[in-house]
């Protein structure tokens, strides 16, 4: 019989299972199922109903058991990583009060600004909590969900994230483990305790309402009976804490000893790295997050990636190959065709209003491969912006592990090794989150079994590096992407004004 486990990732636009050989790491199967985000919302609203996360891990797991002819009893353990920040409002029936506001949600930035206020503005903020307080994170939410719905309000009593919520439907325990809790801004990431001082911003009872912090090694519980029967699995697997995307993709890339660096492409951009003390950014744009190993996790977030190439492609209509096709065709910096990306508003910078703007059109530069290429040079630029202040607090690239949708493609993968000016490698599993909950879970297990195995034995045992698709920076490239990430920066800064009198022309 084989000892397997299964990695869960629930992201934004779909939820994927692996089903992993627990004593090889090899990928036995992966299945994926796709939703949507709630549609005809206000501007900036962005929610999903928790109940397509579950119908989505059900189907998945099921499909990934089946591919890889697994029967129950040879699965171990499961782990689940989930789009951090979410805010998953649970009754005292433990019942789902409204759809979750989700971490590209920028509807709370009044209620990010009054909680900042409260703690003495950023550096208030900074100095209670490690990090500032943005329209991503969760704590704005709760108190949008006190102002604009005081009736749903007053029947919350579980504050949930959306792994913690899978995590309940699969155990019927309500926990958060550090990593994902630290993405709240309601966490002092320094001692890893909840900020009194914050939680009494937003209501006097709100402590009573999160659920117990357990540290990332810890079981989230058992399967339940009744999830057992719904997935086909035995009773009683163990369900471990599970952790945001980003933690579980730091572990599924082989980030959890100092040194490494993680980007991932997907609708969001982050650029991450493991770290043995907590990085507090005095100016908030780093976050300070903590990992799903027990150690930090400084990140940089921009929140529009392939929400950029996606868009080209959905206007064009064309699939990935054509997208990268088209893309190929047009000349390193697009012949001055530059995206300012805030397609979705924007984390880092901090600019919740904005829109995307194609800069340098004109008759000669309106090409459908200058627009192609654009938004992947981009949207690199702007992850590129955090990538600088990491550096400036300390932690520097050699090497970049890139990893999501974005990492598959060749073109884009030189892109990015041109504008960060580091070699850019991938991982043989692509999947880094579900990896890295697979490997999480596995690692939870022998804990439980009394073998004292180390995370970072289990990544240098499973996590290759697949060489054959590594990108190394072209110095006339880099040189050209210094001058446009020069002008992107300069374009971001003038057009922040307008981008807010754009958002109040278009609230109305
Ligand atoms: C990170 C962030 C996103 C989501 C995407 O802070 O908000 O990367 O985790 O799922």
């Amino acid at each position: 019989m084989r000892t397997l486990v299964i990695g869960i990732d629930s992201g934004t636009q779909s939820t994927k299972a692996l089903v992993v050989n627990a004593k090889t790491g090899e990928v036995l199967a992966a299945a994926s199922e796709s939703y949507d985000l709630i549609g005809g919302l206000p501007p900036g609203a962005k929610e999903q109903n928790p109940a397509d996360w579950i119908a989505a891990v059900t189907k998945s797991i099921q499909r990934a058991m089946k591919e890889a002819g697994a029967s129950a009893s040879e699965v171990k353990a499961i782990g689940v990583s989930g789009q951090q920040h979410g805010f998953v409002p649970l009754d005292a029936a433990g019942q789902v009060i409204r759809p979750a506001k989700l971490w590209c949600d920028t509807s709370t930035a009044e209620e990010c600004e009054a909680i900042t206020r409260e703690l003495g503005g950023l550096e208030g903020a900074i100095s209670e909590l490690g990090n500032a307080v943005l329209p991503g994170y969760t704590a704005g939410k709760i108190l949008w969900l006190k102002r604009h719905e005081p009736e749903n309000f007053k029947r919350l009593k579980t504050i949930l994230l959306p792994h913690d919520y899978i995590n309940y439907w699969l155990t019927g325990n309500a926990v958060m483990e550090y990593g994902d809790a630290s993405g709240t801004a309601l966490l002092n990431v320094r001692t890893r305790t909840w900020s009194r001082k914050t939680l009494a911003a937003i209501d006097p009872d709100l402590e009573a309402k999160l659920p117990k912090l357990i540290s990332s090694d810890q079981p989230a519980g058992i399967l339940s009976d009744e999830a057992a029967r719904i997935l086909g699995l035995e009773a009683g697997t163990l369900v471990s804490a599970g952790g945001g995307d980003n933690m579980m993709g730091a572990i599924g890339t082989g980030n959890t000893t100092e040194g490494a660096i993680t980007a991932s492409f997907g609708t969001s951009g982050t650029i991450y790295a493991c770290a043995e003390k907590p990085i507090v950014d005095p100016q908030g744009e780093i976050a300070a997050f903590c990992d799903s190993t027990n150690r930090w996790l400084p990140l940089l977030c921009t929140m529009n990636v392939t929400v950029a190439t996606g868009m080209v492609s959905d206007f064009m209509k064309w699939d990935v190959a054509k997208l990268n096709q088209a893309a190929a065709s047009a000349p390193a910096g697009s012949e001055g065709v530059l995206l300012v990306p805030y397609l979705e508003g924007e984390r880092t910078p901090n600019v919740p209003d904005g829109t995307g703007v194609f800069f340098g059109i004109n008759t000669k530069t309106l090409k459908e491969s200058n627009l192609a290429r654009a938004a992947m040079e981009g949207v690199t630029l702007g992850m590129n912006y955090g990538l600088r202040r990491l550096a400036e607090l300390g932690v520097q690239p050699t090497q970049i592990r890139a990893t999501g949708g974005g990492a598959k493609s060749a073109l884009w993968r030189q892109i990015m090794a041109d504008i960060f000016n580091a070699e850019v490698v991938t991982l043989k599993v692509s999947e880094g989150a579900a990896y890295g909950a697979a490997l999480q879970a596995l690692w939870c297990h022998e804990l439980q079994e009394g073998d004292g195995i180390s995370i970072q034995d289990l990544c240098n045992q499973f996590v290759t590096l697949n060489t054959k698709e590594t990108a190394v920076p072209n110095a006339k490239n880099v040189e050209l992407y210094r001058e446009m990430q020069a002008l992107q920066d300069e374009l971001s800064r003038s057009l922040r004004p307008a981008f807010k009198r754009h958002s109040q022309l278009t609230r109305n």
